[in-house]
Formats: C-alpha cells, sequence, structure tokens
C-alpha cells in the first residue's frame, strides 16, 4: 500500500503551511475535514480509481473530484487531449472548433438543449440560467427546493445542502447573514422561495423560475417520487414559469442524456458542469432555443467569461464524453447497483442502521432508519456515526467524501475487484463503527 514511505507526516506538514495562507488551508470548504475530524490528505497524485497522497499512501477514491471524474484519474484520453491542446496555447478570448464541438456534442446528448453556452463552474452555469430565466419572463421570483445546492451565488445559498448544511448556523446567525450563509444580503435572496422537496408547490404568476435537482444529491442522495418532476413541470407550464434541471452531477452521469433522459421530464433549461470538463473548469447552461436568444449578443440579458469555452477544458471534456457510449453507462450502473448492495450488507450485518440509495449511477448513504424525502429528513442524518464509518475506511484505504451530505461516484475505473475491496473493508469499518458505539 505504501509507495514511498515518508519519515515526516507530509499531510500535517502542508496542512499547517496551508492554513498560514489559504483559510481553512482550503479552496472549497469539505475539504478541510471540518465535520469529519482530522487532517485532510493531500493529494499527490491520482491514477484511475486510485488516489496518492503526500505521505505515498493509496486510496480507493470514491470522491472523484464530487463527480467531475467519470472515467478515472488521469485517463490516457483525457490526459493526451489536454496536452495536445496545451501545446497550441491555453486561452485565446477568441472562439475555437473546440467549443463548436463540445456544445454539438451536449446538444446531440441532452434532449432538451437546442443551444448551449460554456461557462467555467457550475455556479456560473446556475447563476446565468436563473438570469436568463429572469431575463425571459421579465419577472423575479425563484423557487428553489432545500437541501438542493446550486452552487454558491447570493440568490441560491438560500437552505442548501452539501457543505452549507455544515456550516455553524448560530455564527451566521449573529452575523444577520441568512440562513445559508454570512454576506448574502437579504435582498439577494429576497426573491427566492424556498420549499419542500418532492412537494410539488403551487406557484403564482410572479415566478419567474423553478431550479431543481432531478435527483437530489447534495442531502445525501434523496431520488424523486413518482410524479413529483412531472408535477413540477406542469405547474410552471401553468404559471409560465421555467422549469431549470440543475444537471451539474446528474448530467451525463445517470445516462448519456441525464436525468431527463431517464425521468422522461423536459425542462426549458438545463444547468451542466463536472463530467463535461473530464476534470477541468467548465460549466453549461442550455435549453430551448427561443429562450437562449435572449442571450448577449442577440439579445437584453448579459452573460460573459475571460476562459467561457476555454481550449484546455473543451478537448477535456470532448474526450470525456467520447468514452461514454451505451457500454460505458452499462458498466456505471452495474458498477453502483454492486457498491450499493455490498453497502448495504455491510451495514445490515453490523447492525447499523443506514439507508443506502440508488439512483442509476449514483450511490448516497443516510444514517438513520427511514429514507429521506427531504431536507428535514435528510439532516437526521447521524454524522458522528458517518464520521466514524468515514475515517474507518480511510484507515482502510478507502476515500468516501469528507462530509455525511455528499453522495460516492463509482465510475469507470472501479472493477468490481476494487468494489469488492471496498464492499470487504465496509464489512469490518461498519463492525468496528458498530463495536465503538456498544462501547461509547
Ligand atoms: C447540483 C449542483 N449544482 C451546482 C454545483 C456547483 O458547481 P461548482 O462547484 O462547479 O461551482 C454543484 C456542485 O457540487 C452541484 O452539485
Amino acid at each position: 500500500m505504501t509507495e514511498s514511505p515518508g519519515i515526516t507526516d507530509r499531510n500535517e506538514e502542508l496542512f499547517e503551511r496551508a492554513q498560514r495562507v489559504i483559510p481553512g488551508g482550503v479552496n472549497s470548504p469539505v475539504r478541510a475535514f471540518r465535520s469529519v475530524g482530522g487532517t485532510p490528505y493531500f493529494v499527490a497524485r491520482g491514477a484511475g480509481a486510485h488516489v496518492f497522497d503526500t505521505n505515498g499512501r493509496r486510496f480507493i477514491d470514491l470522491v472523484q473530484s464530487y463527480g467531475a471524474i467519470i472515467a478515472g484519474h488521469a485517463h490516457p484520453a483525457v490526459v493526451e487531449a489536454v496536452q495536445r491542446a496545451a501545446a497550441h496555447g491555453t486561452s485565446f478570448g477568441a472562439p475555437t472548433e473546440g467549443e463548436v464541438r463540445l456544445a454539438e456534442a451536449i446538444v446531440e446528448r441532452v434532449p432538451a438543449v437546442e443551444q448551449v453556452r460554456l461557462v467555467s463552474s457550475g455556479t456560473e452555469a446556475t447563476m446565468s440560467a436563473i438570469r436568463l430565466a429572469r431575463g425571459f419572463t421579465g419577472r423575479e421570483r425563484l423557487v428553489k427546493f432545500a437541501g438542493n445546492y446550486h452552487g454558491h451565488s447570493d440568490a441560491l445559498l438560500a437552505e442548501s445542502g452539501s457543505a452549507v448544511a455544515l456550516l455553524d448556523a448560530d455564527a451566521v446567525a449573529r452575523t444577520g447573514g441568512v440562513p445559508g450563509s454570512a454576506g448574502v444580503p437579504a435582498g439577494a435572496v429576497a426573491a427566492t422561495t424556498v420549499v419542500p422537496y418532492n412537494v410539488v408547490p403551487t406557484l403564482t404568476e410572479e415566478v419567474a423560475a423553478v431550479i431543481v435537482e432531478p435527483f437530489a444529491a447534495n442531502m445525501g442522495l434523496v431520488v424523486p417520487r413518482s410524479g413529483f418532476l412531472e408535477g413540477l413541470a406542469r405547474e410552471c407550464r401553468r404559471v409560465g414559469a421555467l422549469l431549470i434541471f440543475d444537471e451539474v452531477i446528474t448530467g451525463f452521469r445517470v445516462a448519456r442524456g441525464g436525468a431527463q433522459e431517464v425521468t422522461g421530464v423536459q425542462p426549458d433549461l438545463v444547468t451542466l458542469g463536472k463530467v463535461i470538463g473530464g476534470g477541468l473548469p467548465v460549466g453549461a447552461f442550455g435549453g430551448r432555443a427561443d429562450v437562449m436568444a435572449q442571450l448577449a449578443p442577440l439579445g437584453p440579458v448579459y452573460q460573459a467569461g475571460t476562459l467561457s469555452g476555454n481550449p484546455l477544458a473543451t478537448a477535456a471534456g470532448l474526450a470525456a464524453l467520447d468514452l461514454l457510449d451505451a457500454a460505458a453507462y452499462d458498466r456505471l450502473h452495474a458498477t453502483a447497483a454492486r457498491l450499493a448492495t455490498g453497502l448495504d450488507r455491510a451495514f445490515a450485518t453490523a447492525g447499523i442502521d443506514v439507508r443506502v440509495a440508488l439512483a442509476h449511477t449514483l450511490v448516497g448513504l443516510h444514517f438513520g432508519d427511514t429514507e429521506p424525502a427531504d431536507y428535514d429528513d435528510a439532516r437526521r442524518t447521524d454524522e458522528a456515526t458517518y464520521a466514524a464509518f468515514f475515517h474507518a475506511m480511510l484507515r482502510r484505504g478507502v476515500a468516501l467524501a469528507p462530509g455525511a451530505y455528499e453522495i460516492s461516484f463509482p465510475g469507470l475505473a472501479h472493477t468490481d475487484e476494487l468494489i469488492d475491496e471496498v464492499i470487504d473493508h465496509a464489512v469490518e469499518a461498519a463492525s468496528e463503527v458498530a463495536a465503538q458505539r456498544a462501547h461509547g
């Protein structure tokens, strides 16, 4: 397991240095291990299903850059595409063929997308889609679901899941911040209405858009009840609001055409990210051509980006999408099912109440005895037991996300043998946690 055993603990050393120059030592909060405790591992390199930390330890990685990686780390096709693109220049501020090809690939695969614009992150994609929906409808109100995470723009930080759920609510309240984050002015969320997931809200004609994670994957994994997404589409049509599917996680992961393909529900706008960048910074938003035509330079809704459609990112994204044929999706489904079934067995054997959710290729854990249907349910997850399980797995060489609200991302590099190894470790880890609880 050890590649090159270090005398000193490089992770500790780097974390100490990092904290001096980076707030909390990290560039995205969940990475700091605050909710699970301990020192984060610093990644030296990745290869396929594995990451290697700076101490030379190898982990089977189920984080996979929170879903940005689908074919495994440093996949040769992606590496080669990036190298080739980089040799020709890294950014121009002028259009390139790569952008056209990635846009064509998205339009061809995603049913609701007639036109698409590329940006540099999922946050930018959702933020821009909302501005567009408001510009198109001439209305302001935005409806979002509690526990759905759409990135960190002001208007969308109300009752988000993901690592936002781990913020100290009292500290936020002391600053006068909205429930979500300090620093978000009340005015920024005044036109945002937050409603419970899995219940179709009754809308009014002041609603510009409803944004939803079609499979909620930032409060653990909460699957849509039968009829929920269909009902939402109907209600949006009734009042002339646009339906936005945030497919930053589900896009190209649950199926070639994303959640809209597997649910049969067609939104007006779609946001994408993660997989479409092959691990480089990319996002995209697209949808109905008449709506997209409102964007500058055609229409009055401004949206832009110096690095949008970046040649390295489009090359990496195209290489990743090229790997995703029908056989790849069959494989992803089988791998996710194997993982979910095995984890379920591991917890059952240890006598720990965990609901293992499986939706196509997504796997989530809820540490509790009932399947969550919304954010209130999801927040009842036993974070302390998750943290104990996380560390028991990490000690055995399996990296789960260091946060109870994140899901696992089985990918093409996770062979059956590796998944079975994960399960063997999970059986031991779960029984260790059960024993700790019995004595604690
Ligand atoms: C559903 C969803 N939307 C949007 C985002 C924001 O994407 P990014 O982190 O690239 O800004 C995320 C990030 O995890 C996400 O899960």
